[in-house]
């Protein structure tokens, strides 16, 4: 049997918690584990769901041991991996960071725009804490990084640990886009290799192939110019995710060449979204209304139960599997391709060496490793120029309170542009997280 692993989910008041629960289950032979720790500083959050666990964990993984935990010491201390999702404000500053650009007439989501700059600025504050705690206990501990806006935690991790080699930040949105890619072609998904550049929630699909040779890229380009794109997983998809999936056909229409991210629509077609969102009820009132009901509602049904009595063992094939299979490379030094994020240094070889880029590559017992790309041509370097500074300024305002940054991030940013609605929205933003960070 493989080596045994302790591992911590860090923000287990996560909705997304019992799916990865479950798919921890379904990878023991895989990924086995000798202990689960579950930690959150929300108690009452992580209660919801604990009946929940500990009876999937009690009925299907007996024997690995099992901790809930709101002390950060008993967290962090002896573990070999840590999953960290957490979410620092929750879904009511999540539907703040959505709400107030839209008062602007700006792109109002979680990741995108100045709601991903409010976000990226709460998420680093916390982020930086648990990296230092963490070390505090040891240099070994691998820290999954699945918290958000990843392009921004990402950057900021390297400037504030740039020694730090156990640290992978990660993103499941290609790995979801190659599921519906899978489906679309008929090829099963573990026989496709892909090609890819971009920066994190801003890149572009260049090749796609199975592990015969057989190239598939023309047909799925032919295809997303002229049939609706669904995820595929569409059924259990809601409307905004629906859209963001067809805004890939929109964007193939008026240029081919390589296929974007879906959320690359935020950059491209920002006046367009925000002309269909409700300023009154957002993608997070959407998932809370959604997922988080249903999971909590399934959690319920498992409070005084010894037995799983028919009650749904939750898994999740995107971020769920993502995760695992992650950590599975590096423990057993597989070297599996993903579409990964790493420092760029040469990688795109005319491209800023200190940004984080996410390219396919192999994660192993080092980590992530970005196979060389070569050089990209203007429009996509341009593109990503003024993405990797929007980026840049962010951290820096974080690590600098520098407020002058800040206005000149949302600038930058291409679902701002304006520099009045970027000082607007970012004096509105700093009053709204005045908990969490302020500028001078
Ligand atoms: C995609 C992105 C993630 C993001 C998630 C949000 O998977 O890659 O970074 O967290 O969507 O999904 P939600 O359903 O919460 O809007
Ligand atoms: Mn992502």
């Amino acid at each position: 049997m493989r080596k045994q692993h302790v591992i911590t989910i860090s923000g287990a008041g996560s909705a997304r918690v019992p799916a990865l629960v479950g798919t921890l289950v379904n990878y023991k032979e895989r990924f086995p584990l000798s202990k689960i720790i579950f930690y959150d500083i929300d108690e009452e959050r992580m209660g919801f769901m604990e009946a929940y666990n500990r009876l999937v964990l009690r009925s299907y993984y007996p024997e690995c041991e099992v901790v809930f935990t709101t002390d950060e010491d008993e967290a962090y201390r002896n573990v070999d991996f840590i999953f960290c999702q957490m979410r620092v404000g929750k879904t009511a500053m999540r539907s703040l960071d959505e709400k107030i650009p839209l008062r602007y007439g700006l792109v109002g989501q979680e990741t995108c725009g100045p709601g991903g700059f409010a976000y990226g600025m709460r998420s680093l504050g916390a982020m930086k804490e648990m990296v230092e705690k963490v070390r505090s206990y040891s240099k070994d501990t691998w820290i999954l990084n699945y918290t958000n806006p990843a392009a921004i935690v990402a950057l900021g991790l390297d400037r504030l640990f740039p020694d730090d080699k156990r640290i992978l930040n990660l993103c499941d949105q290609p790995f979801s886009l190659l599921k519906s890619y899978s489906k679309i072609l008929g090829v099963p998904q573990e026989s496709l290799r892909a090609r890819y550049f971009g920066l994190n929630h801003f890149g572009w699909f260049t090749e796609l192939k199975d592990t015969e040779g057989n190239d598939y890229f023309d047909t799925l380009r032919s295809y997303l110019k002229d049939h609706d794109f669904k995820p595929f997983n569409a059924e259990q998809r809601s409307k905004s995710w629906l859209d963001t999936y067809v805004r890939v056909n929109k964007y193939m229409k008026l240029m081919d060449e390589y296929i974007p991210t879906t959320y690359m629509q935020y950059y491209m077609f920002p006046d367009e979204i925000v002309a269909e969102s409700d300023p009154d009820y957002t993608r997070a009132d959407e998932s809370r209304d959604s997922r988080e009901r249903e999971v909590f509602e399934l959690c319920a049904g498992a409070a005084g139960k010894d037995h799983m009595d028919g009650l749904e063992m939750l898994t999740n094939s995107v971020f769920g599997n993502l995760m695992v299979e992650v950590a599975e490379s590096i423990a057993y030094d597989l070297n599996r391709e993903f579409i990964v994020m790493v420092k760029n240094q040469g990688i795109i070889d005319n491209f800023e060496p200190e940004a984080i880029v996410e390219v396919a590559g192999t994660i192993g017992k080092d980590g992530a490793k970005g196979y060389p790309f070569g050089p990209i041509k203007p429009y996509y370097k341009g593109l990503m120029e003024g993405q990797y500074a929007y980026e840049l300024l962010t951290v820096e305002a974080f690590l600098e309170k520098d407020y002058t940054k800040a206005l000149m991030a949302l600038t930058l940013n291409r679902t701002v542009v304006d520099p009045s609605k970027a000082k607007a929205v970012l004096d509105d933003l700093m009053e709204a997280n005045k908990d969490y960070w302020t500028l001078r």
